[in-house]
């Protein structure tokens, strides 16, 4: 049994997405706890109704990112875990955390990436016109948004579609994504090859993930 810390800054639906997978039977990874930047952040309150600790390391009481980033490693390492999985997580992590944890962190990031780093993905996938959309899963290196791509799903853009209809269409696949890719990471089925993840067939399969949504009304 892996264990992970979750850490987010907001509204937590894939941490809640997470944790609903753990507690199904036989899932390989438990929830060691949830870290937040936040100390009035909705997710906060949904780990601690589920019994799982939560923790805040507030960014705003560190003014040099390192100091923060130090405090942040401090936390998670009390808990040991196997694993780190950043949920709507929204800070820049410095290159010596992201050291710290190579191999054992992960992201889940809405948009396919390489396209659409950064925020406001919704928005700019919008702007830019593209017909398909998604979110990705990737393990974290210094590059913002830009490790090893472990799985993604997409969804179509539809006519009429804002960024928050997008956003949301996009987000039931986050929750899908995500427990799939932490059981992958507990199971010891994720293996970085030349930089890229190296998936089975199987976990080929899985991986392309296509809303339902994108058959039919256009
Ligand atoms: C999710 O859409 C997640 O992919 C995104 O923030 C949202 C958090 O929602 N993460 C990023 O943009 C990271 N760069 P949640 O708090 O409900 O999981």
């Amino acid at each position: 049994m892996k264990s992970m810390v979750i850490l987010i800054s907001g509204r937590g639906s894939n941490m809640a997405a997470l944790l609903d997978a753990v507690g199904e039977a036989a899932f390989p990874a438990r929830v060691a706890a949830v870290l937040c930047n936040r100390p009035h952040a909705p997710g906060l309150e949904i780990a601690a109704a589920r019994g799982i600790p939560a923790r805040v390391v507030d960014h705003t009481r560190y003014p040099e990112r390192a100091a923060f980033d130090a405090a942040l490693a401090e936390a998670i390492d009390a808990w040991t875990p196997d694993l780190v999985a950043l949920a709507g997580f929204m800070r820049i992590l410095g290159d010596d955390f992201v050291a710290r944890y190579a191999g054992r962190l992960i992201n889940i990031h809405p948009s396919l990436l390489p396209a659409f780093p950064g925020l406001r993905t919704h928005q700019r996938a919008l702007d830019a016109g593209v017909r398909i959309h998604g979110c990705t899963a990737h393990f974290v290196t210094p590059a913002l948004d830009h490790g090893p791509i472990i799985a993604q799903a997409a969804v179509p853009v539809l006519d009429g579609d804002d960024a928050d209809s997008l956003a949301a269409r996009v987000l039931i696949q986050e929750h899908r994504l995500y427990p799939l890719v932490v059981r992958w990471f507990a199971e010891g089925r994720l293996r970085v090859v030349d930089g890229r993840v190296a998936l089975d067939a199987a976990q080929e399969a899985a991986a392309s993930l296509i809303s339902p949504q994108a058959s039919g009304r256009r």
